[in-house]
């Protein structure tokens, strides 16, 4: 299904006219949403979730494929068009992680043997296993939000997916974004992180409230990331030596 998601401008914070008038997103597009603290990124993230009609206090409207969504599509959850990774994964269901796919798998008209796929997806993503019998509400941080990536990637068929800040999840971030937007989905990620910033091909700089500028990835910034990239890697693997109670060597 071809889909294009549109944001149009509305009001910052002071009511004035937010300088971006409008933001077109196509699948398989990653877009990047930086700005200070309280610039109003979570809530341009949430615009988009609720399907804003200027009934927001931004005023901004949401259209898919150019057009107001229908109350259907807002509405109905087979048709979730949806699929949002917070701040925080609470599970409220005490139950075990391959009941929850299978469960999940079966609310959307997939074979149970998919819950086997999304945890061998989440495993690629964390550094510490998930098992499918572990109960749910014991996971870590780092494996909820693995096995909520691979689920959106696997289960869920929403094409739009909102990222609210995974850096400090304890993921392999790049990894997560780079599944999802194979996929061909649409994801919007909100991030103080450098590489997640310049990952994207563009970026919203929010100020205000209101979407400031939008910004295209420089090849310079491109070189950049991919510098990032490697000092995170190299992160990643200290962090586990150490974890593994090992003894760290020289730099590579
Ligand atoms: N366009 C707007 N019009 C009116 N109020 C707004 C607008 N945008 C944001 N706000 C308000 O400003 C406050 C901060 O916004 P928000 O939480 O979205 O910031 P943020 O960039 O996500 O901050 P943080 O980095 O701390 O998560 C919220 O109370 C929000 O309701
Ligand atoms: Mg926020």
């Amino acid at each position: 299904m071809n889909l294009e998601l549109t944001v149009i401008g509305g009001v910052d914070k002071k009511g004035e006219v937010e300088p971006v008038e409008r933001l077109d997103m196509k699948r398989g597009e990653i877009i990047g949403i930086v700005g200070p603290t309280g610039s109003g990124k979570s809530s341009l993230i949430g615009d988009i979730e609720q399907f804003a009609q200027g009934d927001t206090p931004s005023g901004r409207y949401i259209l898919i494929n150019g057009r107001t969504p229908g109350a259907e599509t807002r509405s109905d959850p087979r048709k979730k068009l949806i699929a949002q990774l917070s701040q925080n994964m609470h599970f409220l269901a005490d139950m075990t992680v391959d009941e929850f796919l299978k469960m999940h798998a079966k609310s959307r008209g997939k074979p149970a043997s998919v819950a086997k796929d999304v945890v061998e997806l989440a495993n690629t993503l964390t550094g510490e296993p998930i098992h499918p019998d572990h109960h749910l509400t014991i996971l870590s941080g780092g494996q909820s939000r693995a096995l909520m990536t691979a689920d959106i990637a696997v289960i869920s068929d929403s094409p739009i997916v909102l990222i609210d800040e995974i850096e400090n999840a304890g993921i392999k971030k790049r990894e997560a974004l780079d599944l999802l937007a194979g996929e061909g989905k649409i994801v919007v990620v909100v991030t103080h992180d450098p590489m997640l910033a310049l990952m994207p091909s563009r970026r919203v700089v929010m100020r205000n409230g209101g979407m400031y500028r939008i910004i295209d990835t420089s090849k310079e910034e491109r070189t950049v990331c991919e510098d990032l990239t490697r000092v995170d890697d190299w992160l990643m693997s200290l962090r586990e030596t150490i974890r593994q109670g090992n003894v760290v060597e020289a730099a590579p």
